[in-house]
């Protein structure tokens, strides 16, 4: 049923998993809150601020009850979840349903009906907030998987409002997609959207033949034709709009005095390696770090990369930690490296670094100063922002880039050295190359991927998402 827009509702409102901050809570319960340093609050940061704005997101703790609240002119609208929601809707529906069956099945997904309530439920919860904060004839922007079903709940509240929708994970070929019980619901839902952006074309042009196969909707390109002949037909558009990172602001974090002489201070400490490997990674298991340390491991064995000369520095910070597939990951991956180093280290020398931490954004910057080579090999990753980091961060244009063809960076990051992370021989054949690249050879490299990634920023994403999102013509009115 439709309701009424309020009277002083915001012209743009965002809504996303979560909030564009971190809650903390302190004895007594009082939370506070810290702007969390997220992509995609740096990427809608100066939009919000032009704007009239609102952000719909979960406080990030469970049972938390909060009233709205400004952040720097923002209003900022906290979502409840209990504890069963974030079991059944975040932990579960979201990454151990969703998140394995879009990145290409790597875990097997799990399927559960109650899971599956709890989503719609949440979903739910998440338009009406958004409905009930939107000025009439407002923009909303819906971002990703966790909220899938937001669109078409928020349509059927507000019919007078322009909703976008953002997906930032890989969306998966009818093959794959066809297995979840509940993909009809999950079609419609996104088609509540007026623009639904993908992170490549494969990922729209893969939703549109999932369109075409499970609805009887008419399809055009990128464009699709919902309630076609009725009074309420409208156009949806699938097109893809690849995310990126403040490429300015990184780099000149990353020419700072203070960031220079950490990346000199993190090799001494090291013990001044010849050859500084780096991942950096959510410990997920989608990023591929155990083929990468594999790898590694074999090269050291075969004598390729010598243990002695040899650093591979492996961030992996923690994340879903009570999600079965993440805890069994951390298992093999920690045993995987304390195998390596015992068979490889010496007293006060050991060839994998391993830190299962966050770090703030000024040590990331001094860690990709440092590292002559940059392994990104996720198995199936819908973007990568990390691999666009390390290129944002080397204005020395030194460093070598060893990027996963399976990553939607490698669309873009022409100068990478590609691999197929599942071939391992063939990985162990890019690393060696990727660390006795020549360094005229590596500056080409690195020039041509700094171009990329300086001229196609944050800014430019969420600027090209808007005008198109406003470029569609939507009834009721507004123009
Ligand atoms: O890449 C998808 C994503 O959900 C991001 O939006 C988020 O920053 C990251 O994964 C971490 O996810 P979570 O919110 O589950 O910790």
């Amino acid at each position: 049923m439709p309701i009424d827009a309020p009277r002083d509702g915001q012209d743009l409102v965002v809504v996303a998993n979560r909030l564009p901050v971190d809650v903390t809570l302190d004895e007594a319960g009082e939370p506070s809150w810290t702007r969390s340093p997220g992509g995609l609050v740096t990427a809608l940061a100066p939009v919000m601020s032009r704007t009239k704005g609102a952000w719909v997101g979960w406080g990030g703790s469970p049972g938390l009850e909060l009233e709205p609240f400004d952040v720097d002119g923002t209003e900022l609208v906290p979502v409840m979840l209990t504890d069963t929601d974030v079991e059944r809707y975040y932990e579960g529906f979201s990454n151990d349903t969703l998140w394995p069956l879009y990145h290409d099945v790597i875990a097997p997904p799990q399927f559960h009906r109650q899971w599956w309530d709890a989503y719609q439920r949440v979903n739910e919860r998440f338009a009406q907030a958004a409905a009930a904060n939107a000025a009439h004839g407002a923009t909303v922007w819906v971002h990703d998987y966790q909220l899938q079903l937001v669109p078409a709940f928020l349509r059927a509240l507000r019919p007078d409002l322009r909703i976008g929708y953002f997906h930032h994970i890989p969306f998966p070929p009818l093959e794959i997609f066809a297995q979840l019980p509940w993909r009809k619901q999950v079609v419609e839902g996104l088609l509540g959207a007026d623009l639904i952006g993908f992170q490549r074309g494969g990922d729209a042009a893969n939703f549109v033949r999932i369109v075409r196969r499970l609805t009887d909707l008419t399809t055009r390109g990128q464009m699709i034709t919902v309630d076609e002949g009725t009074p309420s037909q409208r156009h949806v558009r699938a097109q893809a709009f690849p995310i990126s990172i403040d490429s300015h602001a990184f780099d000149q974090l990353a020419r700072t005095q203070a960031v220079q002489e950490r990346a000199l201070e993190i090799r001494r400490e090291l013990g001044d390696p010849e050859y500084l490997l780096l991942g950096v990674d959510r410990l997920d298991y989608t990023k591929g770090i155990r083929h990468r340390i594999k790898a590694y491991g074999e090269l050291l064995e075969d004598g390729r990369l010598s243990a002695t000369q040899t650093t591979l520095v492996q961030v992996a910070s923690p994340s879903r930690e009570n999600v079965g597939a993440y805890q069994q990951l951390r298992d093999d991956v920690e045993l995987l490296v304390g195998r390596i180093n015992g068979d490889h280290g010496q007293v006060g020398h050991a060839p994998v670094q391993y830190l299962h931490q966050s770090f703030p954004m000024e040590e990331m910057a001094a860690l990709y100063l440092a590292a002559d080579v940059m392994l990104v090999t996720a198995l199936r990753d819908g973007m990568n922002l990390v691999a666009k980091e390390y290129v944002a961060a080397r204005s020395d244009e030194r460093g070598c880039l060893v990027l996963s063809e399976f990553t939607g960076a490698a669309d873009e990051l022409v100068g990478s050295v590609l691999v197929n992370p599942h071939d391992i021989s063939g990985m162990k054949d890019a690393i060696t190359y990727a660390v006795h690249l020549d360094p005229r050879e590596a500056r080409k490299r690195m020039r041509r991927l700094r171009r990329r990634v300086l001229t196609h920023d944050v800014a430019a994403w969420s600027g090209q998402f808007l005008s198109a999102l406003t470029a569609v013509p939507v009834r009721d009115g507004h123009a």
